[in-house]
């Protein structure tokens, strides 16, 4: 199967208005995700918010059987959530860490992540331990089995990270973690949308993940995938009157599905939009969305390895959507300033979101153009050409 490619531009309401190379940040969602958040979002207006709910209800509940299929998983093992910062946190400080348990990561870890590795490093006498790369740049993976010993509590990496196009091997670490009988936390919120993940032949117990991304969802939604399995037995950190019930004035049962990680409050309209987002990567397929996407992140690599001054600074046997590059002598936020001023979106990726990494390799920040279905060779040629002269 193939895509149509006009069709989704034409069905992309923002690609009449910009160019936009900043899916890593937040992608452009389709006229069909914008009219049903806002479809919802009317109704709550005009009938009253828990009438909108009830009414959408098929549509609200439609939510965790679409977001399953798409990553291989079953209904009751999804959980909605407001992005993955919060899914991931969610999963990861409900472990009950005690001293000298070990947390095994990868160098290019996000940074929200490795904040909440040092807190609970403090707080619980846990510790860190950073498996270093191998020559491609992800994590290697002799070195990580050589990692894992009776103390490891926690396989934890992000599968894509945010300043690059490396994609990290899930499965081959997965069957490390599962070999090894220790818990396996993926980070998937640059990954989910961009190519297929199938948690079943990756292996995670938990996988958290962002709406307004590769998945072209409203900002402020997300969700986290916990194995039946594996992890039923963790109680949530955090409890409310959705994810347990006050069965007795002294106790209280936790749901037994992965739903006792959700809120009882939520953005009903972002459920929705991000259901709808969903549906259509389910419809459009992810082996296709993924060739398309190298196809087109390829060819921008191929135009900017031609641009005088500029260097990728891409990681990884496979290289995904995300495409980074350092320009010599540049102020890369004053280009991405110029470059907005044509109305061309990319952004910079600093230490703020890798330390490790980007200080390892010697770069303050790069610039990350990244790319989704909508973008076309046309708009390729266009920025190249825009960030030529800029430069
Ligand atoms: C790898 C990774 N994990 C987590 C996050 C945080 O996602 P959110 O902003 O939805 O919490 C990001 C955001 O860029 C990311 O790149």
């Amino acid at each position: 199967m193939t895509l149509d490619l006009a069709r989704l531009r034409a069905e992309t309401p923002g690609c009449a208005h910009v160019l936009h190379l900043n899916a890593a940040g937040s992608a452009l969602p389709s006229r069909r995700t914008l009219d049903a958040t806002l479809n919802h979002l009317k109704l709550e207006a005009e009938i009253g918010g828990y009438e909108a709910a009830a009414k959408a209800h098929d549509e609200l509940e439609g939510f965790y059987p679409a977001v399953a299929k798409l990553i291989g998983a079953q209904a009751d093992e999804v959980a909605f959530v407001e992005n993955a910062t919060r899914a991931w946190d969610l999963a990861f400080y409900s472990l009950d860490f005690k001293p000298g348990d070990r947390i095994l990561t990868c160098v290019s870890e996000y940074s929200s992540n490795y904040i909440s590795y040092l807190q609970v490093a403090k707080k619980t006498g846990a510790e860190i331990v950073v498996v270093p790369d191998d020559n491609y740049g992800q994590i290697d993976l002799g070195a990580l089995e050589r990692a894992i010993d009776k103390r490891t509590k926690l396989v934890s990496v992000s599968h894509v990270p945010t300043q690059g196009g490396l994609v990290q091997p899930a499965e081959a670490i997965g069957k490390i973690a599962n070999d090894a009988g220790v818990l396996y936390l993926l980070d998937a919120c640059q990954s989910v949308g961009q190519l297929p993940v199938d948690v079943r032949k990756i292996g995670c117990d938990f996988l958290s993940m962002t709406g307004r991304k590769y998945l072209r969802g409203p900002r402020g939604t997300g969700f986290l995938y916990a194995k039946r399995a594996t992890t039923s037995h963790i109680e949530p950190l955090l409890l409310d009157n959705h994810a347990a019930k006050w069965t007795d004035d002294n106790a209280y049962t936790v749901r037994d599905d992965a739903r006792r990680f959700e809120n009882w409050e939520r953005y009903f309209a972002g459920v929705i939009g991000l259901k709808v987002a969903a549906d259509q990567a389910n419809e459009l397929g992810m082996e296709p969305i993924w060739a398309r996407l190298r196809e087109l992140a390829d060819g921008l690599r191929a135009r900017l390895s031609t641009v005088k001054g500029v260097t990728l600074t891409d990681l990884g046997k496979v290289k995904g959507a995300i495409v980074t590059f350092a320009v010599d002598g540049k102020d890369h936020n004053e280009l991405k300033a110029r470059l907005r001023a044509q109305a061309i979106n990319v952004t910079v990726s600093t230490q703020f979101s890798s330390r490790l990494d980007l200080k390892g390799r010697g770069l303050r920040d790069v610039m990350r153009a990244s790319v989704h279905v909508y973008n076309t060779e046309d708009e390729l040629d266009r920025f190249a050409a825009a960030l030529e002269a800029a430069i």
